[in-house]
């Protein structure tokens, strides 16, 4: 397997690269529009061929590559199937499971509250978990869930029962980052994540999160729609 962490500037994106080295196969799990040149250029240089790119869900401060992607390279989109995305060529359901190359298995799980139709995705390498949480858990934060039918409520039960219950090991890559943090681990966030760590209450979280004051993502009203065509304008 060769696997890469590829930034966007501008909505601090994480782009993640898992490739099976024997098959030449890649996927993408949230690419987007902006870097699509770079991460084309990566598969290639590498002599891999994409065969999926997938998101976590519908972004609302960048814009997928997805469709873009499958024009040029003829991969599949891959994506939660509570979108109801037509655009989509995987719809996956919650337990899924998808294979990259000869043996690499990516698993699939509904992780509702920043979004309600919200997927992050596992894998197993050398003895280790590898979660891509998406915007659900963010490094010593988590997702905000002040709109697409975003729930602190529903968050906090999927941080509590689905994440932390995971291997303290497991090495959490989320989907974005603010603070040049690259990846952290189960264990460290049930400890330092001052928003949720392990101890909190539903009351204080909720608490912590209707205190967070964020501003409108700049481009919801771009992304939002463009995302739900998987990333094509309309
Ligand atoms: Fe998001």
């Amino acid at each position: 397997m060769l696997f890469k962490q590829l930034f966007e500037n501008e909505s601090c994106t994480y782009t993640y690269m898992i490739s099976c080295t024997n098959k030449k196969e890649a996927v993408l799990i949230d690419p987007v529009i902006e870097t699509i040149d770079r991460d084309l250029q990566i598969i290639n240089s590498l002599g891999l061929k994409l065969t999926y790119a997938i998101d976590t869900h519908i972004h609302a401060d960048h814009v997928t590559s997805a469709s873009a992607l499958r024009e040029i390279t003829k991969c599949k989109v891959a994506g939660p199937a509570n979108d109801n995305l037509e655009c989509r060529d995987v719809n996956f359901i919650d337990n899924d499971s998808l294979i990259i190359g000869n043996s690499i298995k990516i698993n699939a799980f509904h992780t509702p509250g920043h979004t309600d139709t919200h997927f992050s995705y596992t894998l197993d390498y050398n003895s280790e978990k590898m979660l891509f949480s998406g915007d659900a858990l963010l490094i010593d934060a988590c997702g905000r869930t002040d709109f697409q039918s975003g729930s602190s409520e529903v968050l906090f039960s999927t941080i509590k029962k689905i994440f932390y219950a995971m291997p303290e090991n497991t090495k959490v890559y989320p989907g974005h980052d603010y603070n040049n943090k690259s990846f952290s681990t189960i264990y460290h966030q049930k400890r330092d994540n001052e928003l949720i760590n392990f101890d909190i209450s539903l009351k204080n979280y909720i608490k912590k999160m209707n205190n967070l004051k964020l501003a409108k993502p700049k481009k919801i009203d771009i992304a939002v729609p463009r995302n739900n065509a998987c990333g094509l304008s309309n």
